[in-house]
C-alpha cells in the first residue's frame, strides 16, 4: 500500500486569495451597477516591451527554420542570457559572479519553492514576519517546520522575525540561530527595504552563525534609493553565504512568459561541499529548461532599447505608487513602501482588522486590497495595496479612498 506526504495534511488551506475572489464575486454579484477597481494581486498589467515582442517574434521564426531551429536548452539556460545577466546585473554593479554562478529557471516562485531541496531535513529555517508564503509552505512539504498552531498561525520549528511598524518592517537577528534566512527585500508584501549597510551586518551575521541566506531579489527593479543594495553579492563576504533568486516578473512583465534566475555563488560550500554543483545536479536532473524564444525575450530586457522601455514601465507604476502613498497620507492614513518597492502597506484606520478593512473598503469604495493578515499573524492591522493597476484606476481609486 502506497503512502503519501504526510507534510501535505500539515498544510493550512491557503485562503487569502481564493477568500477575497469570493468576496467580490458576492459583492459584484449583488451591486451589478458597481465598477470595482482591483488592487490587491501583484500581477502587472502593461504589455511587454517593444523590444521583447520583437526579440520573442524573431525567436519564433527561427524556431519555424531546420537551420536554427533550437531543441532542448543547456541545462544552466543559454550563454547569451547568462552572459547578458553578468554583465547588467553584476559586473555593472561591482558584484564578483561569473556566468557559470548563473541557473536560468521559469521564475522565482518555483526556485524558491525548490532551493530548500539541497538542505538537509534538520535545518531550522527563518523568515519575516509578514512573508512570501512560499517560503513557508515549500519547506512545511519538505518537513523542515514542526506542527501548526491555528491559534497563532505559527509552526513550532520555524523561527519568525516580526517586522511591524515599531522596528520599522526590518528584521532583527533572531534569538534562536538559524541555519536558512530567508530575507525578501525590496519586501513582498510591505513594501519596505533595508539599506546596504544593514543588509552587510546580515551577511556578516550568516557567515558567523554559518546560515545561508535565500535573498529574493524579485523587486530589485524598483529600487530607487542609493544607499540600497540591488544585490546581495553588493556586500562583502556574500559569496560565502547567500544564494540569490532573480525574476523577469515585475521588472519586465513576464509573469505570463515565466523567466527568472538564481546565483549559487561557487565559494558557497558546506562541509566542502559545493552547493553550486548540488544546484546544478538538482536543476540538470528535475528542469529542462526555459523556452529558447523565452530567453530571447529576457536577453531583449537587457538591450538599449529593452532597458529604456522598461524603465519607463517601471516609472509608470511607481508613478501609481507614489500616487497611492500620497493621496492615502493626505486622507490621513499611516503609510509605509511605494518607494523602493510596488507595494504601498497601511495601518488599518480605527483598530479595524485586515479584514474588516478589507470588507470596508470593498463595500464603501469598491476596492479591493490584500489583507495583512494572510501573510503572517505579524501582518494583522496593515493592508497592501499595489500600484501595479492602470493609472487611471489608480486616480479613480485613491479619489474614492479620500472621499470616504
Ligand atoms: C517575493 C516574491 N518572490 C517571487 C515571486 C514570484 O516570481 P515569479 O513570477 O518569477 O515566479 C513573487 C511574485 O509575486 C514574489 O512576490
Amino acid at each position: 500500500m502506497y503512502k503519501i506526504n504526510d507534510n501535505y495534511q500539515k498544510l493550512p488551506g491557503s485562503y487569502l486569495f481564493s477568500t477575497i475572489g469570493k468576496k467580490v464575486n458576492a459583492y459584484s454579484a449583488a451591486n451589478p451597477d458597481k465598477k470595482i477597481i482591483r488592487l490587491g494581486i501583484g500581477d502587472v498589467t502593461q504589455p511587454l516591451a517593444p523590444a521583447i515582442i520583437e526579440a520573442m517574434h524573431k525567436a519564433v521564426d527561427e524556431m519555424g527554420c531546420a537551420e536554427t531551429f533550437h531543441g532542448y536548452a543547456p541545462d544552466l539556460g543559454y550563454d547569451f542570457l547568462r552572459n547578458a545577466i553578468v554583465k547588467n546585473d553584476y559586473q555593472a554593479r561591482g558584484c564578483d559572479i561569473t556566468a557559470d554562478e548563473i541557473f536560468v529557471s521559469d521564475g522565482a516562485k518555483s526556485d524558491s519553492g525548490n532551493i530548500q531541496e539541497i538542505f538537509a531535513e534538520n535545518n531550522r529555517i527563518a523568515v519575516c514576519d509578514p512573508v512570501y508564503p512560499v517560503y513557508v509552505d515549500s519547506n512545511v512539504m519538505a518537513g523542515r517546520t514542526g506542527t501548526y498552531d491555528p491559534k497563532t498561525e505559527m509552526w513550532s520549528d520555524v523561527i519568525y522575525m516580526p517586522c511591524t511598524m515599531e522596528n520599522n518592517f526590518v528584521p532583527e537577528f533572531p534569538k534562536e540561530t538559524p541555519d536558512m534566512i530567508y530575507l525578501c527585500l525590496p519586501n513582498n508584501p510591505t513594501g519596505t527595504t533595508i539599506t546596504r549597510a544593514q543588509l552587510q551586518s546580515w551577511v556578516d551575521y550568516a557567515n558567523k552563525v554559518g546560515a545561508v541566506i535565500i535573498y529574493d531579489a524579485a523587486y530589485e527593479a524598483y529600487i530607487s534609493e542609493e544607499n540600497v543594495a540591488h544585490s546581495i553579492y553588493e556586500c562583502e563576504g556574500a559569496r560565502t553565504c547567500a544564494i540569490e533568486l532573480k525574476s523577469f516578473s515585475k521588472n519586465a512583465g513576464f509573469t505570463g512568459v515565466r523567466l527568472g534566475y538564481t546565483v549559487v555563488p561557487k565559494e558557497l560550500k558546506c562541509g566542502g561541499v559545493s552547493l553550486n554543483a548540488m544546484w546544478a545536479r538538482r536543476h540538470g536532473t528535475k528542469f529542462n529548461g526555459a523556452p529558447y524564444i523565452v530567453q530571447r525575450a529576457g536577453e531583449a530586457v537587457y538591450s538599449d532599447a529593452g532597458k529604456a522601455q522598461l524603465k519607463e514601465q517601471v516609472a509608470y507604476y511607481m508613478k501609481n505608487a507614489a500616487t497611492i502613498k500620497d493621496g492615502l497620507a493626505k486622507a490621513g492614513y499611516t503609510v509605509f513602501g511605494g518607494v523602493n518597492a510596488p507595494y504601498i502597506w497601511l495601518k488599518t484606520p480605527d483598530q479595524m482588522t485586515s479584514w474588516e478593512f478589507f470588507d470596508y473598503l470593498l463595500e464603501n469604495a469598491n476596492i479591493v486590497g490584500t489583507p495583512g493578515s494572510g501573510f503572517g499573524p505579524s501582518g494583522e492591522g496593515y493592508f497592501r495595496l499595489t500600484a501595479f493597476g492602470s493609472y487611471e484606476n489608480t486616480l479613480a481609486a485613491l479619489e474614492r479612498i479620500q472621499k470616504l
